[in-house]
């Protein structure tokens, strides 16, 4: 029995969970879990280690095995492998791709789930990824999947990147919608709302809009 509540937010790439789920998580308190840095820290260590992203039995080794923590040794925030900063190694193109292309992997998936319940076992948390609500933690206190137009959350995306320094936006788009294909059609923990999910479209919302809604779910939640 958890005494605070989890809260799960999924949805597809540039709907706005990063910036959502950080304002929420300071808001109400609550300790944050990036899933998808996981998924993308995995691809990175995959990548360094040699192994190919579709070779499913190495990289659940692998994923088992990885030293990943969310802090360092004098509490800065960030992503961790084996105490090295790769915060910003696994943010790039290449790695989006490739943590879609790992995350299809069941044994990918067991590693890093068992990891996030673990991590979120007493609450107080939000996690954001695909499966948070549907798998991770059916039973969450509060739910959501947020979405936005393709096109917006290409936007996002390419404005992420500094002038010149990233890919044109038409690339983007590509990769995006590519992205959502490999993720809501694949065997194990497909992108899908999950039962009992307020649904919210980001499209025209602010992000401050967008949070306002989620607190009043949480704070019911946790009353
Ligand atoms: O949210 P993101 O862009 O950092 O996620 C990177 C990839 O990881 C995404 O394309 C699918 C995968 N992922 C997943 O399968 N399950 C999650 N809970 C989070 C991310």
């Amino acid at each position: 029995m958890r005494s605070r509540p989890v809260v799960t937010i999924d949805g597809p790439s540039g709907a706005g969970k990063t910036t959502v789920s950080k304002m929420l998580a300071e808001k109400a308190g609550f300790v944050r879990i990036d899933t998808g840095s996981m998924y993308r820290a995995c691809a990175l260590a995959a990548r360094r280690a040699g192994i190919p992203w579709s070779d499913a039995d190495r990289l659940g080794e692998l994923a088992r095995r990885m030293e990943l923590s969310f802090r360092d040794a004098a509490g800065a925030a960030g992503v961790y492998l084996a105490c090295e900063d790769v915060t910003a190694d696994i943010r790039t193109p290449e790695m989006s791709m490739g943590a879609s292309d790992v995350s299809a992997h069941l044994p990918v998936r067991e590693a890093l789930v068992a990891k996030q319940r673990e991590m979120a076992r007493d609450g107080g948390v939000v996690l954001e990824g695909r499966d948070t609500g549907t798998v991770v933690f059916p039973d969450a206190e509060a739910k959501f999947f947020l979405d936005a137009a393709a096109a917006v959350r290409a936007l996002r995306r390419y404005r992420e990147w500094a002038p010149g320094k990233g890919q044109p936006f038409e690339r983007v788009l590509k990769e995006v919608l590519r992205r959502d294909v490999q993720d809501c059609t694949r065997e194990h923990s497909p992108l899908k709302m999950a039962e009992g999910a307020v649904y919210i479209d980001s499209t025209i919302l602010s992000v401050e809009e967008v949070v306002g809604i989620m607190m009043k779910s949480v704070r019911g939640a946790a009353r």
